[in-house]
């Protein structure tokens, strides 16, 4: 589970307010769908929950954990998907898995298991010994899942993984999700794709110019807004600009 608490962040030395005291819980044992226009804080929140910046205030709560400053044994329990796949062109499918498995400490057996397991069902077996460089953008989202998953973490952190991924991969990464969900792990994904939030999500959260507009489940969120209709309107509806 994951708690953030009035949690803020600024960019350029406080010029740029990405977020503005942010409270979001993020339960274990289902699928969270964290939705919003470009620039409204997806990847920042994400970021902040996974380590990868630090915010200018507020708590987040990892499983109880308070980041930063948690153990490594904490931290080892965040898998992170993050939404740019140009990383370790050099290396090979195979030897970055290698070292995904050799920062989060798993262990030989487990990570032959998981290894075999996720590149045969994401399809990328057979290009394990080739560069990560020569991978299409498709090929090496797989294999920043694959690494995702490679410590089995109980919290499992995807910023906009369905990009670039073919119908085959995008219905294996779901039904993985939906697999983790029901085994009791926290799955937290940011999507532009409101059909696919709309089916497999059993919470939501909007977030629209750094603050959070709404959080609970599309049955709520049409209760508040008192109608029958798509995610899509309501999100369109949710994250309209007054201004313009
Ligand atoms: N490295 C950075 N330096 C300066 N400003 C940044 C940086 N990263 C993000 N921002 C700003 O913070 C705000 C939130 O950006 P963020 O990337 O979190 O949005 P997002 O919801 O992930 O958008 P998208 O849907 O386009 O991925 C935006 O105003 C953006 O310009
Ligand atoms: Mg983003």
């Amino acid at each position: 589970m994951i708690t953030l608490q009035g949690v803020s962040k600024t960019y350029n030395k406080n010029k740029t307010k990405a977020l503005e005291s942010i409270n979001l819980t993020i339960p274990d044992g289902c699928i969270f769908g964290f939705l919003g226009p470009n620039g409204a804080g997806k990847t920042t929140t994400i970021k902040l929950i996974t380590g990868a910046l630090e915010a200018d205030s507020g708590t987040i709560l990892v499983d109880g954990h308070e980041l930063p400053g948690a153990s490594l044994a904490a931290r080892r329990t965040i898998g992170y998907v993050p939404d740019n796949p140009e990383l370790f062109s050099r290396l090979k499918g195979i030897e970055f898995l290698n070292f995904i498995a050799d920062l989060y400490g798993v262990d030989r057996e487990e990570r032959q298991r998981a290894i075999d397991t996720y590149t045969r069902r994401f399809e990328i077996a057979d290009v394990m010994s080739a560069r990560v460089g020569s991978y299409s953008r498709g090929m090496k989202q797989k294999l920043l899942i694959c690494g995702s998953l490679l410590p089995d973490p109980q919290n499992w952190i995807l910023d906009e993984p369905l990009i670039g991924l073919d119908p085959q991969a995008a219905f294996s990464l779901k039904t993985i999700m939906r697999e983790r969900a029901q085994a009791g792990k926290c799955v937290f994904f940011s999507t532009h794709v409101m059909e696919v939030a709309e089916k497999i999500c059993d919470q939501l959260a909007i977030i629209k110019k750094g603050e959070i507009v709404f959080t609970g489940t599309l049955d709520e969120l049409r209760s508040i807004k008192g109608k029958d209709s798509s995610l899509e309107s309501l999100f369109l509806e949710l994250v309209e600009n007054e201004g313009a």
